[in-house]
């Protein structure tokens, strides 16, 4: 028979997968990108430029066609990649970085020059 905390850790699982489809799904996501928007003004565009196609110099690359799901994001901006700091969650929330990624796979791609 399945303990309590097998029982706990499965709901807890179900909620997770739950909240991962919601994301892509969700009615509040038009808004979500205009959020990321701003996110992505004050945060990502000195790196990756204006329009996500590359900051000058190399600072970043181009990040259009954007390849991630929310959940990766947050991997690579907790842990920082190569030149790219990591963001500590005082500077850029979870929400922030879910709001970013709904607006960069808005924008489609590639990118603007
Ligand atoms: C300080 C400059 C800087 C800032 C600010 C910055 N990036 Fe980057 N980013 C980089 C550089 C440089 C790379 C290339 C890293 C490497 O692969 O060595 C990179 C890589 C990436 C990649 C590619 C990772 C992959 O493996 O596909 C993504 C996606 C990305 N950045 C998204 C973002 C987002 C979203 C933001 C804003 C929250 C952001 N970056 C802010 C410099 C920056």
């Amino acid at each position: 028979m399945a303990s309590v905390a097998t029982l706990k850790s499965l709901r807890r699982m179900a909620w997770g997968l739950a909240a991962l489809a919601g994301l892509s799904m969700s009615p509040t996501l038009a808004q979500d990108a205009a959020a990321g928007k701003a996110v992505y003004a004050r945060v990502c565009a000195e790196c990756h430029g204006k329009n996500a196609e590359g900051g000058a110099n190399g600072a970043g690359p181009p990040i259009l066609p954007f390849a991630h799901e929310a959940p990766g994001m947050i991997s690579i901006a907790r842990a920082g990649k190569g030149e790219m700091a990591a963001f500590p969650r005082k500077d850029l929330s979870d929400q922030d970085i879910i709001d970013v990624v709904a607006y960069l796979k808005a924008l489609g791609g590639p990118p603007a020059k």
